[in-house]
């Protein structure tokens, strides 16, 4: 017993001791442990605040966008000529009339090699006439087409990605005439929160061997950010406690002409297990800079970066705003958005023609709870992980997805993932009801079947294709592209049947009442609850018209007492009368 107090006290001594060194190194180097601490109890919040910015969105995605995505079907075997006869079918089966625009090309577009220019580029066999010829083609039909990449260093195929390279894919994409972007989150790395002590900056012109230091001595500080000795450094101070979000330094310096300059960053070594970030924001143009990991011979090192000067003073700010992985997503995925916006603007003024925008897919699978900042960096955001054609999965993601309604608005929405309609095993009411809380949602509606298999051998829709008729629900689709684009909140929840509505853009509601559950349930409603619920905005009358939008019956009720069978569901415009 002796033994074992003896051994579980040294090891709460050596915890200790180790806790202390951790503290202190952390303390002389600069990187605040305090914050650092601060950060493990709110590892999933944003501490960022994003509600000043704009929304991303500029008029490119005003109702949830529509199309047909390769994935759930096709996975990694796809090639122009499917692609093709894809948009064809998407034509001749009338789901382009109903609104599904978007050709988009999932995972595995791409060869594994980048072009002689670092660019990305399609397949070399199974893409062999280019993806721009292949875009062009399908323009020609009257489509756009989206393509994949991710915000890591490959795809979840393990194909080549755009980490690093945002601008230039962005670039690319638009110099093809690329309409949509799904930007995915595998081998995805996380900005550190740390940024190394900052000894100088140096400004100087490219080729002019004169430059201007700006010492921690002439900084302003905020937070806990604050200049801190470093007797290992030549100058013996540093600029400190910027990372964790928890300080910034801004450094003033003139310059009698401005235009192109050279930014040195003269940093102090430390131990760091990743790259260390720090983003240097020169006249308010945001600059990235990730310092390599791993330690040199030398006490410091420099990082260089090119920014544009006024003729006369310039403010440069340092700070690391990264506490958290939700921060870091938040930054990374907003990059890439960016980036396309810069893209396809330049691509117009080169061309002179008008400007093409690129819907922006955020694939995050909602680990860094996108909802609270999505519709800052892009135009809609998956809520979940990955859907599948079975019951077990569409009820998960809609379970989940329904909580985020709040989050949605114009140009910014969750996306629950691509529809399944028509893929596995799904019975008739499961393919309605799928569709119909998806249209509920407000989701974007991608398709992820085999639109082929809706044309008979001459080419012409099938007309009593259960698939086909459930994806062109002309007054189903009327609800999810409602131009109000406010997603259904569940009203209740009881005995397996949730109660949904969602505000439209004519004063009507939708409702719709639906039986998550394996086994026959009745439910009842009385309208009247409508017109409580502020979200709903509903007039305040006494009888109602409800419109069945599967059925197309129309009835005057105050009250509903349905049957339904399993997992199915019933969807009416409400209107006031
Ligand atoms: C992830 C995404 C899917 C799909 C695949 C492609 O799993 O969530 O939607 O794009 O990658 O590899």
């Amino acid at each position: 017993m002796i033994k074992f107090l003896i051994v579980l006290l040294t090891i709460v001594c050596l915890l200790i001791v180790a806790f202390v060194a951790w503290f202190m190194v952390l303390k002389t180097n600069g990187h605040c442990p305090l914050c650092a601490m601060k950060r493990v109890f709110r590892a999933r919040t944003l501490t960022i605040n994003v509600d000043e910015l704009p929304d991303y969105d500029e008029g490119m995605a005003l109702t949830p966008p529509m199309g047909w995505s390769s994935w759930n079907t096709f996975r990694n075997h796809i090639d122009q000529e499917l692609i093709e006869g894809i948009a064809d079918a998407l034509v001749s089966s009338g789901l382009a009339d109903a609104g599904y625009q978007y050709v988009n090309l999932d995972d595995c577009w791409q060869s594994s090699m980048r072009d002689a220019d670092g660019k990305l580029q399609g397949d070399l066999r199974t893409f062999s006439d280019g993806i721009p010829t292949l875009i062009k083609r399908i323009n020609a039909k009257g489509l756009k087409v989206g393509l994949y990449s991710s915000n890591g260093t490959l795809t979840c195929e393990d194909m080549p990605a755009s980490l690093g390279n945002e601008l230039l894919d962005a670039r690319t994409f638009a110099s093809w005439g690329c309409e949509f972007l799904k930007y995915d989150f595998c081998h995805h790395h996380s900005l550190s929160t740390s940024c190394p002590p900052i000894e100088m900056l140096e400004l100087n012109k490219e080729g002019v061997n004169d430059f201007i230091k700006l010492t921690p001595d002439r900084a302003e500080y905020t937070g806990r950010a604050k200049t801190i000795q470093m007797k290992d450094l030549p100058t013996g101070q540093a600029i400190g406690f910027i990372s964790h979000g928890s300080g910034t330094a801004t450094l003033k310096a003139t310059v009698p002409t401005g235009g192109e300059y050279v930014l040195t960053i003269v940093y102090a070594k430390d131990l760091s297990l990743k790259p260390q970030y720090l983003q240097v924001i020169v006249n308010g143009e945001l600059h990235e800079v990730s310092f390599p990991k791993g330690v040199g011979f030398s006490d410091n090192g420099r990082v260089q970066l090119k920014v544009k000067l006024n003729d006369g003073q310039n403010t440069f700010v340092l700070q690391n705003p990264v506490a958290t992985f939700v921060d870091s997503s938040f930054i990374e995925y907003q990059r890439m958005g960016k980036a396309l916006k810069q893209a396809t603007k330049e691509w117009a003024q080169f061309t002179g023609q008008e400007e093409k925008p690129i819907v922006y897919s955020i694939c995050e699978w909602g680990h860094a709870k996108p909802w609270l900042w999505g519709a800052k960096a892009g135009n809609m955001w998956r809520t979940t992980h990955d859907i599948f054609a079975n019951w077990k999965s569409i009820n998960l993601i809609y379970n989940h997805s329904i909580k985020k309604y709040a989050a949605a608005r114009i140009g910014a929405y969750n996306d629950p993932d691509m529809l399944e309609v028509g893929n596995g095993k799904l019975t008739e009411d499961e393919n309605i009801a799928h569709f119909s809380l998806w249209c509920m949602m407000a989701a974007p509606l991608m398709l992820g079947n085999d639109v082929r298999k809706l044309l008979d051998g001459n080419g012409n829709p099938v007309t009593n294709n259960s698939t086909l008729k459930i994806l062109t629900n002309k007054q189903l689709i009327a609800i999810d592209q409602d131009a109000l684009c406010k997603p259904a909140k569940r009203l209740s929840t009881a005995g397996g049947v949730d109660i949904l509505a969602r505000p439209l853009s004519n004063g009507d509601v939708a409702l719709c009442l639906f039986n998550k559950k394996g086994s026959n349930r009745n439910a009842r409603f009385d309208l009247n609850e409508l017109k409580k619920d502020e979200y709903l905005n509903f007039a305040n009358v006494d009888s109602f018209e409800i419109h069945d939008l599967w059925t197309d019956e129309r009835t005057v009720t105050s009250n509903l007492n349905i049957a339904l069978p399993k997992h199915s569901v019933k969807v009416y415009r409400v209107k006031s009368v």
